[in-house]
């Protein structure tokens, strides 16, 4: 089975890349990546023997045209987008470009073809933030920065042509990632490389916001089940429950990497900080599908990775 992996070349993209090359014998992966400032070839090196890399844009609707004709795709994983709420923040305009206008062409290709299915990776801030309980799928989404109203505008074009053109979407909201090959503007691997540099890490405001940890190959693993399993049209939270305070995070490399708390810098807070997401996964767990790692486990492995690869994040 062919399957299109775009922004393959990414955090996410690049793990489920390799590991479908590992452990998908009847898969044909073809990675379609324009590697912006996030996005390394690098990322796919130990399976470049067994992923077809190609540079090119989502929006680009000749080179998607070439790729469907060459490679009749059975399945396309969208994980192409700008993913930094600070960035979105400061130049709104490349999240509107990437993840809004590049999902709707690809999305435009895609209706033209036969396709057994199309998921879209979007994401738990499109529900905004949630101060008690836990975000259903049918819950309202309230994004409240650019990068999540992006998010929430693919989401739902992609629930649109689902519905209108009967394109078999599947849509994925998934916590936040962690684990090796994630580009060091992220929470993890930049306060570990400012450690290894010597510097004090930035936590904003008083450090208690919120985030659900998923580990990433915990989250490749339900992808994978939602290409079998998923009923289309259907949106799937992903989450391993695994909540902590920014605050405990940081403590936690601290430990890892033997420092002190006074390495800690207090900064002002990100505008609109959403100060929680929380999900209920069930509708996923349903489908057989449970976290696999340990958090404590990962976690260490993940700051050992950034640790012992230091050529990889400094050649960024
Ligand atoms: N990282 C997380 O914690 C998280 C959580 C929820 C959802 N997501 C979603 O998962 C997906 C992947 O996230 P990530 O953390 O791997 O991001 P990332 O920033 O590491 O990678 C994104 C990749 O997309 C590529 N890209 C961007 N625009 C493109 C375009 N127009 N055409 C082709 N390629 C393009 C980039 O070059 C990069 O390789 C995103 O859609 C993101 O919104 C991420």
């Amino acid at each position: 089975m062919n399957v299109l992996i775009t922004g393959g070349a990414g955090f996410i993209g690049s793990c489920f890349a390799r590991t479908a090359a590992l452990e998908k014998a009847d898969w044909n992966c073809v990675v379609l990546d324009k590697l912006t400032y996030a996005g390394s070839e690098t990322n796919l090196e130990p399976v470049s023997d067994k992923v077809t890399f190609v540079k090119g844009d989502i929006a680009d609707t000749d080179l998607l045209n070439r790729l469907f004709q060459k490679y009749e795709f059975r399945v396309v994983v969208n994980f192409a987008a700008e993913t930094h709420v600070d960035r979105s923040i400061k130049n709104p305009e490349a999240f509107i470009t990437n993840d809004i206008i590049g999902a709707y062409r690809l999305l435009e290709v895609c209706k033209s073809y036969d396709l057994d299915q199309f998921v879209q990776i979007s994401t738990d801030e499109v529900y905004g933030e949630v101060l008690e309980g836990f975000s259903v799928e049918t819950d309202p989404l309230m994004p409240r920065n650019p990068y999540s109203a992006s998010k929430c505008a693919s989401d739902r074009l992609a629930f649109s042509y689902f519905a209108t053109y009967d394109l078999p979407v599947v849509i994925s909201r998934c916590s936040n990632n962690y684990g090796p090959y994630q580009h060091p503007e992220k929470l993890i691997p930049l306060f570990v490389t400012r450690l290894m540099e010597g510097k004090k890490v930035p936590l904003y405001g008083d450090g208690m916001n919120i985030r659900d940890w998923l580990y990433v190959e915990d989250h490749v693993r339900a992808i994978f089940c939602l290409i079998d399993k998923a009923e289309i049209g259907e949106v799937y939270n992903i989450s391993a429950n695994e909540e902590h305070v920014n605050k405990e995070i940081t403590h936690m490399i601290l430990e890892e990497m033997s420092l002190g708390l006074e390495r800690i810098e207090y900064v002002e807070d990100r505008v609109g900080h959403d100060r929680r997401y929380s999900m209920n996964s069930q509708k996923i767990r349903d489908l057989g599908w449970k976290p696999r790692y340990s958090f404590q486990e990962s976690f260490s492995k993940t700051v050992q990775w950034y640790r012992q690869n230091e050529s990889w994040w400094k050649s960024l």
